[in-house]
């Protein structure tokens, strides 16, 4: 079976899109979502407008700052900043990654915890791993819900994490666990990966290698999520860190690339700037 990241993404969008006039009414402004993307990197400059689709659909305001890789840190600090500040903007994201001289750690942790959708700063990572509420990040929390959708039970699970990222290995680890797998974080030094990748119920491939886990590295009936989003080298389109043909067959269920992880953590940012909104408006 395959999950289809867009077709639930669909319905989340839907379900945002059918509140948003009546919040509006009520607080006098849609939420409003401000995304900085620094420099032409072609694909942070997809992932931005994907954004800014998706939040034309479901009716949010959304305001993109683009400036050149020359900007100084301090100046895009400033602008992180003002947003902070302005009661208009709900939700900042800057999008990663950022050019050598500025440090990535620093924005992250001038962005306001309130505004903080991509649930990236250091007070919201150890709220996730105090379980304590938090802003979910947008990736392990679509992921969470595939797994859901196609009914994949995880509780008690042997759950593979192949990738130990802030922005998905680890926070996806540690929701696992939340549900009650056992969770195995994995990487490229691990000695043996196909040994341990193969005894997975659920695996979760973040490495960002195309085509980098084989079907002999998947067990019979696995779940398998695909993070992963490069380039064939080979054909040049746009393909998995799954060899997705090979391992279809072995899987229970498994998400495709393009229109699986990828539309769903877009649906989870929506989410999140709606709960940035209601937390200032509804819930004080
Ligand atoms: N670059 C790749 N993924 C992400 C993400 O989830 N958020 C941000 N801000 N940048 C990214």
């Amino acid at each position: 079976m395959i999950i289809s990241g867009k077709d639930l993404a669909k319905r989340i969008k839907s379900d945002i899109a059918a509140q948003v006039p009546g919040l509006t009414e009520k607080y006098g402004r849609a939420p409003h979502l401000v995304v900085i993307l620094v420099g032409e990197d072609p694909g942070s400059v997809s992932y931005v407008t994907g954004k800014a689709r998706d939040c034309e659909e479901v009716g949010f305001k959304n305001t993109t700052l683009r400036y050149p890789d020359t900007i100084s840190e301090e100046e895009l600090l400033d602008v992180v900043r003002q947003l902070n500040d302005d009661d208009d903007v709900d939700g900042v994201l800057v999008q990663l990654p950022l050019p050598k001289h500025i440090s990535e750690a620093k924005v992250i942790e001038t962005i306001a915890k309130e505004k903080d959708v991509d649930g990236f700063h250091p007070l919201n990572v150890a709220a996730l791993w105090q379980k304590q509420p938090c802003l979910l990040p947008c990736t392990p929390k679509g992921i969470i819900r595939m797994l859901d959708e196609a009914g994949v039970d995880i509780e008690g699970k042997n759950a593979v994490v192949i990738g130990r990222s802030n922005i998905v290995g680890l926070p996806v680890s540690k929701l696992l666990l939340d549900r009650n797998a056992t969770v195995t974080i994995t990487h490229s030094r691990t000695r043996n990966l196909g040994d341990v990748t193969s005894k997975a119920d659920i695996l979760v491939v973040a490495i960002g290698r195309p085509k980098f886990v084989t079907a002999d590295m998947v067990g019979e009936g696995a779940a398998v999520i695909d993070v992963g989003v490069n380039r064939d080298p080979e054909t040049g389109k746009l393909c998995g860190d799954v060899d997705y043909e090979a391992c279809k067959d072995k899987a229970s269920v498994i998400t495709p690339v393009p229109g699986g992880v990828g539309p769903m953590t877009r649906a989870c940012l929506m989410e999140n700037t709606l709960e940035c909104y209601l937390n200032k408006f509804a819930n004080k």
